[in-house]
């Protein structure tokens, strides 16, 4: 079987975005792999945040990934930050890869603008994901197209280590989504939908009630003609309506378009799927918003899964860089 892995990072609240983008197909991974997913809330300290909300944001992304379908029976859910190996391999990674491929990261150098001022984590920031694959010998990391030029680095620094110190880790594949949808903001259907960029109304929430799901998409940009049309480059909102509605009804966006004479018909269609799709999601965060002991329990089985397999491989790879073992052994 093989071994998928991936992390969202746990600022925000989930939004269609990763729900079509990434969640929904996790959820099928859990069947068909070994699957590890968790919450990278170490890497969310790499800019500012409140450390009022860390912990609470967190919990809500938990809460969230358990609503959207993931089982902590079939899969391995947890919080980076509860498995310590994870910083830990994260330091000999860093002394793996170089100073000048860090800062040649296009997404360091996008967050970092040239500013001194930014952590020296934003920097390091791949070597921590780097260490979140590696630990688990991940086969395959489904992840965004703005993560890939991270999982190369990764792939990298496992050919690196292995050369120097002999074979330790396995090198990831990166992996398109199974059922990864692009999906745009509703307001500026140029730009992806996220949570830290866009307007609110630009943005459908996992958890939006029905009336919120209908209000934004009707509220949607479309364009000046009338015709229902699949072509992105001249029919940015359209387009994007479609799709989103091709990912939840399984269909092609082309096929769809024909179906539709005017805007009003594709957004009464576009609201009423995301409302059935997204229903069975909202009543389990509702249960668990009424249990959140059992979100807490699933982050507890996760660790204590995580660590079983995180814990060896920290330390093959400890021994092999040549640090004198404590009596013991390093990951206890
Ligand atoms: N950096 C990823 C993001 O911003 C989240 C992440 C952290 C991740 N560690 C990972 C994804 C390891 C895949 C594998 O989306």
């Amino acid at each position: 079987m093989a071994r998928v892995l991936s992390g969202v990072q746990s600022t925000g609240v989930p939004h269609l975005g990763n729900y079509l983008g990434a969640f929904r197909s996790w959820v099928s991974d859990q069947d068909r792999d070994d699957a590890f997913f968790f919450i990278a809330d170490l890497h969310a300290m790499t800019v500012e945040y409140d450390p009022a909300e860390l912990a609470p944001s967190t919990f809500e992304q938990a809460l969230g990934l358990l609503a959207a379908g993931l089982d902590p029976a079939r899969c391995t859910l947890f919080a980076q930050s509860h498995v310590p190996e994870h910083p830990r391999l994260a330091w000999i990674i860093e002394c793996t890869i170089t100073y000048g491929e860090l800062r040649r990261m296009t997404q360091f150098k996008d967050k970092a603008g040239g500013q001194e001022t930014v952590r020296a984590g934003l920097l390091t920031y791949p070597a921590l994901m780097a260490a979140d694959v590696l630990l688990y010998d991940a086969d395959r990391v489904p992840v965004g197209d703005d993560q890939r030029q991270h999982l190369e680095l990764t792939r990298d620094a496992a050919v690196r280590f292995n050369n120097r110190y002999g074979q330790t880790f396995v090198v990831p594949e990166a992996a398109v989504p199974a059922y990864g949808a692009r999906v745009m903001d509703l307001q500026e259907p140029t730009r992806k939908m996220s949570k830290s960029d866009s307007s609110p109304l630009g943005t459908v929430l996992m958890l939006d009630p029905p009336e919120e799901i209908d209000r934004k998409v009707r509220k949607a940009v479309t364009d000046t003609e009338t015709e229902v049309r699949y072509d992105p480059p001249t029919k940015p909102g359209v387009s994007n309506l479609l799709e989103v509605l091709a990912a939840a009804t399984g269909d092609k966006p082309e096929t769809l378009a024909a179906g539709y004479r005017d805007y009003g018909s594709l957004k009464k269609a576009v609201s009423e799927s995301l409302v059935e799709m997204l229903a069975p999601v909202r009543e389990r965060a509702e249960r668990l918003r009424r249990d959140p002991g059992e979100v807490t329990e699933a982050l507890a089985i996760g660790a204590q899964k995580a660590r079983a397999v995180a814990g060896p491989t920290l330390e093959r790879a400890m021994r092999a860089a040549g640090l004198l073992p404590p009596a013991g052994g390093f990951a206890r």
